[in-house]
């Protein structure tokens, strides 16, 4: 496999996709957060190719992609609780990690061999569209290689991964632009990542959720302290730029660095969560060397996830 072709979004494109993927290849598609690297999640050698391609350790589980709530329940057991929350949220930037029915057909590759399962449904109409046309269970990592910052476009994709997949849809820049928020419903809900949809929404339905993470035993990649790192090294909660620094503003007044980069010149965090990958890799290209510095952004609604990515591109490298 030495090309990787850019597919289009119409129905020949998503056709084109869906018999890569039931040959066993590997699609990277466009969902509302990020690109995610599609595979068949029953097939375990399309699944081995999956963490082969990205250079993922090999006990990281990944996602299940599926198009509705009835795909969902022929993989996962939903109680009340849970069917519930799927109700509210899908089809949006929300997995649930839930009990894995024993039925499933999922390879064992998918889950990591835990007994639980990653489940989420997207509601980009590409990633329906190719969920639907495929007619099974994707697993999907975002697109990138293993520990680099997530694509939120096609170029992204094939910056780290052209030569290595089969195809990737283009279907132009992701609209939410951080990765789902992980729920934990196996026992009591714990919050495994902050992500597209904000904690407080969760909450509004579940009450108080505890934060679950341990960066020293990740039992989600997201968790590993190093993570979507740029080349060059990056500084938190900026508020006064140093001479020579590469600066990326937050908010009106902020952002007027050499570079004029701003997550979002209105303080807006939705559109600093969309822009946020971008800008890491504009920033990174800028460097030459230089620390990249930004600006402090609110620890509240996407904001969380927003800081979230950042600590982690922050992070000594291991
Ligand atoms: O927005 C997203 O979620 C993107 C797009 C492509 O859908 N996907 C994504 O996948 O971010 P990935 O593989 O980068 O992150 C999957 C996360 C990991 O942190 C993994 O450990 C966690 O899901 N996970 C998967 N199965 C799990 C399980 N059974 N228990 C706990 N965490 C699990
Ligand atoms: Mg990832």
């Amino acid at each position: 496999m030495t090309e990787t072709p850019t597919l289009s979004p119409d129905a020949e494109g998503i056709a084109r996709a869906a018999g890569l993927l039931c040959d066993g290849g590997l699609v990277a598609f466009p969902t509302e957060t990020v690109y995610g690297l599609g595979g068949d999640a029953r097939d375990d050698r399309a699944v081995a190719r999956i963490f082969e391609a990205k250079g993922r350790p090999h006990f990281n589980p990944l996602i299940v992609h599926l198009p509705d709530l009835a795909a969902v329940e022929r993989i996962a057991l939903l109680d009340d609780r849970a069917r519930a929350v799927a109700e509210r949220f899908w089809p949006g930037p929300l997995t649930l990690v839930l009990p894995l029915r024993p039925d499933a057909g999922i390879s064992p590759l998918v889950t990591a061999g835990l007994n639980s399962v990653a489940v989420r449904v997207p509601v980009h109409p590409v990633a329906q569209a190719l969920l639907r046309d495929f007619g099974g269970p994707l697993a999907a990592p975002s697109a990138n290689p293993s520990g680099r910052v997530s694509p939120t476009r096609a170029a992204h994709v094939l910056e780290g991964l052209a030569g290595r997949i089969a195809a990737v849809v283009d279907g132009g820049a992701c609209a939410v632009g951080v990765e789902s928020t992980i729920l934990g419903l196996v026992d009591t809900p714990v919050l495994l990542r902050p992500g597209g949809v904000p904690v407080e929404a969760l909450e509004a339905l579940l009450g108080p959720i505890a934060s679950g993470g341990d960066a020293a035993k990740p039992s989600s990649p997201g968790q590993l302290l190093s993570h979507y790192a740029p080349e060059a090294p990056v500084r938190l909660n900026v508020t006064a730029p140093e001479a020579g620094m590469l600066f990326v503003g937050f908010g009106p007044g902020a952002g007027q660095g050499a570079g004029g980069l701003s997550l979002s010149p209105l303080g807006d965090l939705v559109e600093a969560a969309a822009a946020l990958f971008h800008l890491l890799r504009q920033a990174d290209a800028l460097a030459a060397g230089r620390v990249i510095g930004f600006a402090p952004v609110p620890e509240t609604g996407l904001g969380r996830a927003i800081n979230d990515r950042l600590r982690r591109a922050a992070a000594p490298r291991g």
